[in-house]
């Protein structure tokens, strides 16, 4: 009998290392990663209706409103594909009212992961981040260097991504944190994120087939 797919959803801090994270979640498990930075980045840059309406807020630093997102999320989960595999929310909820929203809907993570990292270190991450517009991989000049220097030609810096506006991403989150995290008490999982990518992926890739193996334990009936 096979078991339902995984439902998985990465929260944390600006730069905590959510996407770092994916990149290898994907990998590993093969869930559909919905990250709803990257939808609205590309809205931005493909210039859609959606892109010019989210442009401000983003760039500021601000949560974009909730409608706008709620429906991009709803409308990505509901394609087959993250039926079939399984999904990876990624940035989503971000509000109480969007964690709501997915009450509502009936749709439930198995597991509720934050990455934990200290404020000072968030700052050098996101003003050293690199994103690579073609395979959409994160680079940091230091952390993560890319290694060829036709890579580094191409790589981008966010819009977002001053140390100003870092302090204001944070800020937003941290006013939302406790709102957010209390829908889902039951099956977060508090993560150390101020270690080295490989170390955290070992104590969330553990935490990921645990969730597996109780899910087909639990679908394999007598
Ligand atoms: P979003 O794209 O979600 O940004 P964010 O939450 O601020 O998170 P980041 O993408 O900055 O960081 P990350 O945790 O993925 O870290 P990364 O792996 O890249 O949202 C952007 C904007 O969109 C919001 O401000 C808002 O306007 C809007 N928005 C999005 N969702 C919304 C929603 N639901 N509602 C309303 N508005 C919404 O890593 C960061 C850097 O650190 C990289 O350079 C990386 O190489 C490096 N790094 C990663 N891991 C490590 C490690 N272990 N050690 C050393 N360096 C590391």
């Amino acid at each position: 009998s096979k078991s339902e797919p995984l439902k998985v959803m990465i929260s944390g801090a600006p730069a905590s290392g959510k996407g770092t994270q994916c990149e290898l979640i994907v990998q590993k498990f093969g869930l559909v990663h919905i990250s709803t930075g990257d939808l609205l980045r590309d809205e931005v840059s493909s210039g859609t209706e959606i892109g010019n309406k989210v442009k401000e807020f983003m760039n500021a630093g601000k949560l974009v409103p909730d409608e706008i997102v709620t429906a991009m999320v709803t409308a990505r989960l509901s394609l087959q594909d993250a039926k079939e595999k399984g999904w990876l929310l990624d940035g989503y909820p971000r509000s109480f009212e969007q964690a709501q929203a997915l009450e509502e809907l009936s749709v439930r993570p198995d597991i509720y992961i934050v990455l934990d990292v200290p404020d000072e270190i968030l700052i050098d991450r996101c003003v050293g981040r690199r994103l690579d517009p073609e395979t959409g991989k994160i680079y940091h000049v230091k952390n993560f260097p890319p290694d060829s220097d036709e890579i580094k030609a191409r790589l981008v810096t966010r819009a977002d991504d001053t140390e100003e506006k870092v302090k204001s991403r944070l800020e937003v989150y941290k006013k939302n944190a406790a709102a957010i995290s209390s829908t889902y008490t039951s099956i977060t999982n508090k993560i150390d994120g101020n270690r080295s990518k490989e170390i955290i992926f070992e104590d969330i890739d553990s935490l990921l087939s645990q969730v597996q193996k109780d899910k087909t334990a639990k679908s394999v009936k007598p």
